[in-house]
């Protein structure tokens, strides 16, 4: 891997002459930029923030930018000053998420057709600020999304994280511009939100008696005994949504099914196709115990999950898992297979197509879409349904020449538990190896579709599983700078695409972000050097 790495900064070196700085560095990439001569001195001036009409909430982060530079704002268009002007204005080329940005001596403006426009061009105006001193760069920027789906993941079951922390993690993939937060709440090891109407979910199914210690696939196996859990309260599910929604993050909630469900089935035993006992589970892998396809009582249990999960999130998608739903409890199951014969099934994936499509049906008839990992394409897809393509691009691939949307999130790019390096001083991860630079790489339109058949691709995501993520800072670690990466690939046009330039911005970004307390990664620190240093011996 590091020769690799070597021979490919060599073979773009060889068409790169120099590694330019620039005071202007923006990530995700901006769609169009132009700087010119000049700035626009912030310090000591008052600013009067004109919003024309816009959201005031919008303001709040203005105000939080401007005070960051010292600078008092008011709200006073008559204020003296310079002026920062927001103004919603129609211009269709914008899309739902573009803006202009502009900095001249006549002021700050941002321009967009909407709310999450305008809040998009503050990122941008933030990020225009230098790291020292107070002084804008003239520029004129226009700016709007490749991807309508830009999204990130977070799994709390493995391992739970504080509130605060997951509002600090949407807070990143909006400065970030992302705008699609998978909140991963339930699986085998623990059940992580408070669903009023099944009080075990919150006694029971959030907690168990361990957590393996090492890696799963040590021998013997070593437990650290200690219980480990908690749930969010669904007043606290509610701030975040609120936390979100302020940001223009839509949070898509993922209860899991029929497989991943040993928690639940440790607080509601009767819904496996045994009857139990079942435990959360202390380690990491896919389980043999799911929820019985065959029993009424399943479908009533997700149901009423899914009714206040649905009550709760205000967005169109509810993730329903799908993936990894072993068939041998459903094979020895007499109830399931009394469904499969009365339902005329071929086989257990029929049966599973027949899980999903009935969920989906309710979820339909509540108004809302499912979303379900790759699996879901066994046996049937469901006929609304939304694939998330984990297992490489081939289900996404499948899907989309089904007319059916997709999010990419296939493991080579997108899964940010693998490993960032080979170096033996990484934390211990599930495996895997995944570079910023190969995330860079990605694109989420597989050569394999067509034009038409590409239009059902929304976009991409990279997901956090935490079975070997115990910490706020580990997590960190994990997404950034990677995020970073992913971001300029769901933002940023194909064109220009530029690994050398994206290092350049990174520079001052990984400043940014210590800045913002992220215990990012660093790795990135030694091939800027590189960059800089070519001949210097390493
Ligand atoms: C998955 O990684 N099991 C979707
Ligand atoms: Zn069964």
């Amino acid at each position: 891997m590091r020769k690799s790495i070597v021979l490919f900064f060599s073979a773009v070196l060889a068409v790169t002459t120099s590694f330019a700085q620039s005071n202007i560095n923006i990530v995700p990439r901006p769609v169009k930029l132009v700087a010119s001569k000049g700035s626009l001195d912030l310090s000591k001036r008052a600013a009067a923030i004109d919003l024309s009409g816009a959201d005031v909430s919008l303001a709040m982060f203005l105000d939080e930018f401007l005070k960051s530079k010292d600078v008092e704002a008011g709200r006073d268009p008559k204020t003296k000053g310079y002026p920062v002007k927001l103004t919603i204005a129609k211009v269709d080329s914008l899309g739902a998420e573009g803006y202009t940005l502009s900095v001249s001596k006549k002021g700050i403006s941002i321009q967009a057709n909407t709310e999450a426009g305008l809040f998009y061009g503050i990122q941008t105006l933030i990020q225009l600020t230098p790291l020292k001193g107070t002084k804008l760069p003239y520029v004129e920027i226009t700016d709007y999304p490749r991807f309508a789906y830009r999204g990130l993941h977070l799994d709390v079951s493995r391992h739970m994280f504080p509130v605060e922390f997951v509002k600090k993690y949407i807070d990143l993939m909006a400065k970030h511009k992302f705008n699609r937060f998978h909140w991963h709440l339930t699986d085998d090891q623990g059940w992580r939100i408070e669903i009023k109407n099944y009080p075990q979910l919150q006694s029971t199914a959030a907690y168990r008696n361990g957590t393996l210690i090492g890696h799963a696939g040590e021998n013997p196996e070593r437990f650290d005994n200690k219980r480990y859990g908690g749930y969010y309260t669904q007043e606290e599910v509610k701030e975040v949504i609120e936390y979100a929604a302020a940001r223009y993050v839509t949070i898509i909630p993922e209860i899991e099914m029929p497989g991943h469900a040993l928690a639940a089935l440790s607080a509601y035993p009767q819904l496996g196709c045994t009857g139990g006992p079942y435990e959360a589970s202390m380690k990491w892998g896919v389980f043999d115990p799911v929820f019985c396809a065959g029993k009424e009582e399943t479908f009533v249990f997700l149901e009423g999950v899914l009714d206040e999960v649905i009550g709760l999130f205000p967005g169109k998608y509810i993730h329903i898992g799908g993936d990894e739903c072993p068939k041998t409890s459903w094979k020895a199951c007499p109830n399931c297979q009394l469904r499969i014969k009365a339902q005329g099934l071929k086989d257990e994936h029929e049966l599973q197509s027949y899980f999903i499509n009935r969920i989906e049906k309710y979820v339909n008839s509540k108004g809302k879409q499912i979303i379900g990992w790759d699996e879901i394409l066994e046996g049937g897809l469901a006929p609304n349904a939304t694939v998330m393509s984990w297992r490489g691009e081939e289900g996404g691939i499948a899907a989309a020449k089904q007319k059916h949307t997709v999010i990419m999130t296939p493991g080579n790019w997108c899964y940010f538990d693998h490993y960032q390096d080979t170096s033996k001083t990484e934390p211990l991860s599930i495996g895997g190896l995944t570079p910023v630079r190969e995330v860079y790489t990605y694109e989420p339109l597989p050569v394999q579709l067509t034009g038409d058949e590409s239009k059902y691709i929304l976009g991409a995501q990279a997901n956090l599983w935490t079975e070997y993520i115990a910490t706020p800072q580990h997590a960190e670690y994990m997404v950034y700078p990677r995020a970073c990466a992913l971001a300029e690939v769901v933002w940023s046009p194909k064109e220009g695409k530029d690994y050398i330039n994206f290092l350049q911005r990174m520079e001052t970004h990984l400043q940014r972000l210590k800045n913002w307390n992220v215990n990012c990664a660093q790795h990135l620190v030694k091939e800027i050097e590189y960059l800089k240093n070519p001949q210097k011996k390493r």
